[in-house]
């Protein structure tokens, strides 16, 4: 109990704290510009965000997660954020084969099955036939990812905790999956977060139903830092007022990703031959994922600038295909970055539209003290043409889903503010 409201009124002090900071630095300078009034329709007026305290990192976790309060009384279970898919699900008391946590960190369902009837159960089988036998059948689900991991489950309803920065609390009914046989396989291991929150736009996922329940406005952003950790939220309090960078998203996705495109590979500033790629914004991702063809246009560019440096390959470093080594072993990417220059896609059709990924948006440090290339051949892992942005190229930046005007922003910033206390 005591730990409890403690934690609320931390949490609570973290969001006042991210108010004032996360404002300020961003809209500075802005300050001596016109400014854009920002077009508010009524329901923007008293609308307001949901923010969440982001843990985890890319090397060595490979995951980005938050904590949410599900069920009443609540009780806290941590997420995977995924910007890849929609479905949120949480490992299952039903009981559970592939669950991970122990049992009493299960969630445990309380006659609160949704109905194979209805809307919600048939968004989530757009591409599938529906099961059906009968309208009160329960609402069977089977979400694949990429990397050959899977959950099966039924669809439940229940209460989750949403506190706005304006300090509100409200607990609406939300559908979910309780995952009650997962399979993890390939070279990663079993996930040690008790289930996945989809930050997808299909209409199962979290944001769907919170703005279909006119809760929150169909925004969803991310700014996952390089030191770990960082912020998420739902809504649209807090995207900056100026320096975002906006492009379409594409409508062509079956799948409905966060993709945009078309764009062109640039290193150091300079195009290569590579054009016309797809990219797809995944924080499910830990690393980036590109077609054989890009992937090698990077890995010659990288290793061909090597050349004129102290850097040689590392082949004993098991953590990465691709990893370097220094004179003596690197401790951070600060003692990294001098040595690689930036790669960038710029958008095709949006003339000075870049996503530029720094040396730290691209390289990680292991713990043998090398530098390895954090960009993977997606040809070669079954991704076939895609190409995946995914943990590492999003660090440190706010990335915002506008899923109203259906356009992807970004804007470069450090996404340490919720950590200082
Ligand atoms: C905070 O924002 C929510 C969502 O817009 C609104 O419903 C609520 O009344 C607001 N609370 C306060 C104290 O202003």
């Amino acid at each position: 109990m005591s730990v409890k409201s403690w934690g609320e009124v931390a949490l609570h002090t973290l969001l006042v704290f991210l108010l004032f900071s996360a404002i300020f630095p961003l809209t500075f300078s802005a300050a001596n510009q016109p400014r854009n009034p920002k077009k508010r329709n009524p329901l923007a007026s008293d609308s307001s965000s949901a923010v969440f305290q982001v843990e985890g990192n890319v090397y060595p976790l490979g995951h980005y997660t938050v904590s949410l309060n599900i069920g009443y009384p609540p009780k806290l279970y941590d997420f995977d954020i995924d910007s890849g898919s929609d479905l949120t699900w949480v490992q299952c008391d039903a009981p559970c084969k592939g669950c991970t946590k122990p049992p009493d960190q299960l969630y445990k369902p309380n006659n609160n099955l949704v109905q194979c009837d209805e809307e919600l159960c048939a968004g989530i089988h757009v591409s599938k036939e529906r099961q059906c036998s009968a309208p009160s059948d329960q609402c069977n689900y089977e979400v694949e990812y990429a990397d050959q991991g899977s959950s099966l489950g039924v669809l439940v309803r229940d209460h989750i905790t949403l506190r706005y920065t304006n300090g509100s609390v409200v607990r609406p009914r939300i559908a979910f999956g309780c995952g009650y046989d997962q399979k993890y396989s390939g070279p990663n291991s079993a996930p040690s977060t008790a289930g996945v929150l989809g930050l997808g736009r299909g209409s199962a996922s979290f944001l769907s139903q919170l703005h279909a329940l006119g809760l929150i406005r169909n925004f969803v952003g991310h700014c996952l830092s390089v030191q770990g950790g960082g912020f998420l939220f739902f809504g649209d309090d807090l995207i900056p007022s100026s320096g975002v960078v906006w492009i379409p998203m594409l409508a062509s996705s079956l799948e409905k990703h966060y993709s945009i495109g078309p764009a062109k590979l640039l290193f150091d500033g300079k195009d290569t031959s590579v054009k016309d790629l797809e990219l797809i914004f995944d924080s499910g991702s830990s690393y980036t994922y590109l077609n054989s063809k890009a992937y090698q246009a990077v890995v010659d560019r990288v290793t061909n600038d090597l050349k004129r440096q102290k850097l040689e390959r590392a082949t004993d470093d098991p953590s990465l295909p691709i990893c370097w080594k220094g004179t003596k072993p690197f401790k951070s990417l600060s003692d990294v970055k001098s040595y690689f220059k930036p790669l960038a896609f710029s958008f095709q059709k949006a003339k000075n539209s870049q996503l530029q990924l720094p040396p730290e948006s691209y390289l990680i440090v292991t713990k043998h003290g090398n530098a390895c290339l954090g960009i993977l051949d997606g040809t070669e892992v079954g991704l076939e043409n895609l190409n995946i942005i995914g943990d590492i190229s999003l660090q440190d930046k706010i990335v915002i889903y506008d899923n109203e005007k259906e356009k992807i922003g970004w804007v470069s910033t450090n996404c340490d503010w919720l950590k200082e206390l």
